[in-house]
């Protein structure tokens, strides 16, 4: 059975309660914190920077933080975040000058490394890097912003995203972000994501728990 990670993006949390969200969304079952880091010139929004990653880190979370830099350049910010506490690292190839460089980076600073895609991209970035990625994440929204509707020929290029990975025989992760929802989510499961970013499907609702149960048995249908 394939072992699933729901990743709730803090993006829809309520900054103002920051710690006591993620706390929340952990006890209701998530496995993964996603946190979104906008610059206001690679993507047009501004949000949170490696002192906040450290803040959650410092307030006692101890599960895996997944920082996603929506950011150009890159490389600058990769050793701030490993110390600041980041498990798996992920950037734009369009927002690198050198993405095998970039890749390296990360690992040498103890993180697993990934490459983001656009819904535009094309998956070939990963032509000559496949052995340096330890997880690949296909955005089904434009980046920028929470709440958006979910691109629906996301799903092929998944199917495509996971055919790479079985000939890789590689164990990497694939990852969806954007629009994922509790109507959706087994679909994109079934065309090859295992992991799942959710931000507003879970933060806009009362009940966290309730939201993630309910994604989880749509998976394990
Ligand atoms: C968008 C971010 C996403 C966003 C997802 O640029 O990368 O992580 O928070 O939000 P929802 O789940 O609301 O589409
Ligand atoms: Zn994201």
């Amino acid at each position: 059975m394939t072992d699933y990670l729901i990743a709730p993006s803090i993006l829809s949390a309520d900054f103002a309660r920051l710690g006591e969200e993620v706390d929340k969304v952990l006890q209701a079952g998530a496995d993964v914190v996603h946190f979104d880091v906008m610059d206001n010139h690679y993507v047009p929004n501004l949000t949170i920077g490696p002192m906040v990653c450290k803040a959650l880190r410092d307030y006692g979370v101890t599960a895996p933080i997944d920082v996603h830099l929506m950011v150009k350049p890159v490389d600058s910010l990769v050793p701030q975040f490993a110390e600041a506490g980041a498990s798996i690292i992920t950037f734009h190839p369009e927002a690198s000058d050198h993405i095998d460089r970039t890749l390296s980076l990360i690992k040498e600073h103890g993180c697993q490394a990934g490459l983001v895609f656009n819904p535009a991209t094309s998956l070939s970035y990963l032509d000559y890097v496949m052995d340096k990625v330890d997880v690949i994440l296909l955005m089904s929204v434009n980046p920028g912003f929470g709440g958006q509707s979910f691109i629906d020929n996301t799903l092929d290029k998944l199917r495509e995203a996971r055919q790479r990975i079985t000939d890789s025989g590689r164990n990497i992760r694939l990852e969806i972000d954007g629009g994922v929802k509790v109507d959706n989510i087994r679909a994109i499961a079934e065309a090859g994501a295992d992991m799942f970013v959710a931000g507003s499907a879970i933060f806009n609702q009362p009940d966290y728990k309730a939201v993630i149960d309910q994604m989880r048995s749509e998976l394990a249908q």
